[in-house]
């Protein structure tokens, strides 16, 4: 971190670019060559084949053709490990020996006292490392090792293991010359308040360095070793170096392996663990707050390391609780170009669970199927609240238009807008569909299939309400369509188990369509209603029998897709029909109820999509074959 006090006076950047050779500094991340009077090698902004990144120590600078990047070693710098300006200077004019000018006494002093305490946590990290390594650091390796981190992961990330003794670091410290108010202040002890000695702050615990924006150590985290400790992590207080809503774990690291070039941008996770744990298994731009949500100044840091920095959640509740208030925080400051993306895991995981679980393939995967900000805007807003009533519907219309009005940049603004609205007309009328499939199946469903695949002119912007008795029937359309169709099961089994039927026959029906598919026997109405007749579900096997046969439709063409979409909507309304009778349907409450399962719905629809595009490929793959 730079102190923000210090401004550099005229000259000392010709000063400083002058002491240094662009060649020393450039060599180290670029393999150069000489040729000629200039340096050549491979573009670190690019993957290029044939070098076209020159280095001129003469002119002091470096010309990158293949990125169209030049300038002088300041912002190769800048480029490379994402910093800023002046962090770059106070980087470079270190490793110049030049001291970088002090504005006045008082800044020259707060410096180095800044100095002072950096040093004191650098010392304890090097001491919290020593004791991991040694015998009283036993149980914590044991635990590392049952994570599954092993020694050369300890080493990268500095972890240490803090004695489980009230004096140990202080006595430590204070033997390599550190005062006690020093260590005080650092964060490394604490005043007792019985007016006894400072004593350790961190006792006992798994210790992970936390690193300022150029690496230096300016605070811990501790993990305690007995799964029912409390707290199970506690973080250094703050301290004139370190104020938690400003820094995340890793960011350092993770800037320099996101490189120069334009990719994307960090991956936030929740956790210290995550934050290695994604690190290990080649993820290593990732980084992680400090056990708040993200905040402005958070945020701020993330964008200025890259544009589009991917939000990895946990996949619970409280993951999806904060990527909707990182939403919130983001929105005002989103930018062209400049956004968020979000990955909530599978099954409840966080990162490491994921990647110790099912491997880094895995992350992989659910990275690929990261959604944009509008896109999970939409959804916390489309399940807030049902959208049975019209009043219901414009409340989801107001809903969108406020968070979008939050968007400062105008076009983004207007984008925001546009996007929303249409997924909400797009929404409105798959409901449409999918209600009308219902009536039309269930009231007169002996005269036509159970959906209609394509919206009648003049029906448009019409609410159906709800209706009594044949709307008893809504999802018997959908299950018919599987009977007659099978193939729909590839795509949506997962979806027709996961529905909610107001009529138990239709549930029956649908029962059965399954425990048939699961013991792989063939699908046709003629068993199944057998079965269900002899299981005396009478009325569902007469309804099976009496519904008119639906024609074929293909599982990768847009009726199936309609089919799915129609299928999804039997969730959603079962869903709704349980919160109405929920009381108290504050915002938190509604997003807690309704969304999780609405976001891992999608989640799956989108495997099983994927899955379905997978299967497809391979069969025209053999087809090629043979
Ligand atoms: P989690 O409770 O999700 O833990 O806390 P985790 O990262 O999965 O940790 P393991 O896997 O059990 O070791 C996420 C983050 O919240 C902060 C920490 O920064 C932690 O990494 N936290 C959590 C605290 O600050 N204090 C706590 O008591 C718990
Ligand atoms: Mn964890």
């Amino acid at each position: 971190m730079a102190p923000p006090s210090i401004r550099i006076p005229d000259g000392f950047v010709e000063e400083l670019k002058a002491r240094i050779r662009p060649s020393d500094v450039i060599g180290r991340k670029v393999k150069l060559t000489k040729k000629g009077k200039e340096w050549v090698g491979l573009s670190p902004f690019t993957n290029e084949k044939s070098p076209s990144f020159y280095v001129n120590d003469q002119k002091r600078i470096f010309k990158d053709f293949s990125s169209g990047l030049g300038g002088d070693v300041i912002s190769f710098i800048m480029e490379t490990e994402r910093l800023s300006f002046m962090e770059a200077v106070e980087k470079l004019a270190e490793e110049a020996g030049m001291e970088l000018p002090k504005a006045s006494p008082q800044a020259a002093e707060e410096y180095d006292h800044r100095k002072r305490l950096q040093a004191v946590c650098e010392a304890a990290t090097a001491y919290f490392e020593d004791r991991l390594n040694s015998s009283e650091g036993m149980a914590a390796r044991t635990y590392l090792e049952g994570r599954g981190l092993r020694p050369a992961a300890w080493k990268r990330h500095r972890l240490g293991y803090s004695p489980d003794d009230w004096r140990k670091t202080i006595d430590h410290l204070k033997s390599q010359g550190f005062s006690t108010k020093e260590i005080l202040e650092a964060g490394l002890a604490k005043e007792s308040d019985r007016g006894g000695e400072p004593y350790d702050a961190f006792r006992g615990r798994l210790m992970f360095p936390i690193a300022d924006v150029r690496g230096g150590i300016i605070a811990f985290g501790g993990r305690a070793l007995q799964p029912d400790a409390k707290p199970k992590y506690l973080n250094s207080g703050d301290t004139p170096l370190f104020h938690k809503s400003r820094v995340l774990y890793r960011y350092k690291v993770a800037r320099e392996a996101l490189g120069g070039g334009d990719g994307g941008g960090l991956l936030v996770c929740e956790g210290y663990m995550d934050a290695i744990a994604l690190a290990e298994a080649g993820f290593g731009t990732s980084v992680a707050p400090l056990g708040t949500a993200l905040t402005e100044d958070q945020l701020s840091m993330i964008w200025r390391a890259g544009p589009e920095p991917v939000l990895c959640f946990d996949g619970d509740r409280a993951g999806l609780g904060a990527a909707y208030r990182a939403i919130d925080r983001a929105l005002p400051h989103v930018e062209p170009g400049r956004s968020l993306f979000f990955v909530l895991l599978p099954d409840g995981m966080d990162p490491d669970d994921l990647i110790r679980a099912r491997g880094p393939g895995a992350m992989s995967d659910a990275l690929e199927e990261r959604i944009s900000m509008s896109e999970l805007l939409w959804l916390r807003e489309r399940d807030a609240e049902p959208l049975d009533t019209p009043e219901r519907q414009a409340g989801l219309e107001a809903r969108l238009m406020a968070a979008a009005a939050q968007i400062q940049h105008p076009g983004v603004r207007a984008a925001y807008e546009r996007d929303l609205k249409s997924r909400m007309r797009d929404h409105f009328w798959q409901l449409r569909q999918a209600s009308r499939g219902r009536s039309k199946g269930s009231g007169d469903y002996r005269k036509r299939p159970g959906t209609g695949q394509f919206p009648a002119s003049g029906d448009q912007g019409q609410v159906e309400l709800k209706g009594g008795a044949p709307a008893k029937l809504r999802g018997l359309g959908q299950v018919v369509r599987a009977v007659d169709t099978p193939e729909l099961l590839d795509l949506g089994a997962e979806t027709l188990a996961a529905a909610v039927f107001a009529d138990p026959d239709v549930s029956r029906m649908r029962d059965a369509v399954l425990d048939f598919a699961d013991a792989g026997k063939p699908i046709d109405r003629e068993a199944l209603s057998a079965h269900l007749a002899e299981a005396g579900n009478m009325r569902a096997a007469s309804l099976l029998n009496e519904y008119p046969q639906t024609p074929p439709i293909a599982v990768d063409g847009p009726e199936a897709r309609e089919w799915l979409i129609a299928l999804e909507q039997y969730m959603v309304a079962g869903r709704s029909a349980e919160q109405d009778t929920d009381t108290g349907m504050d915002d938190a409450g509604a997003d807690a109820t309704s969304s999780p399962s609405a976001w891992r719905r999608k989640h799956q629809l989108v495997a099983e999509r994927r899955a379905l595009r997978a299967r497809m490929n391979e069969a025209a793959g053999k087809v090629g074959e043979s």
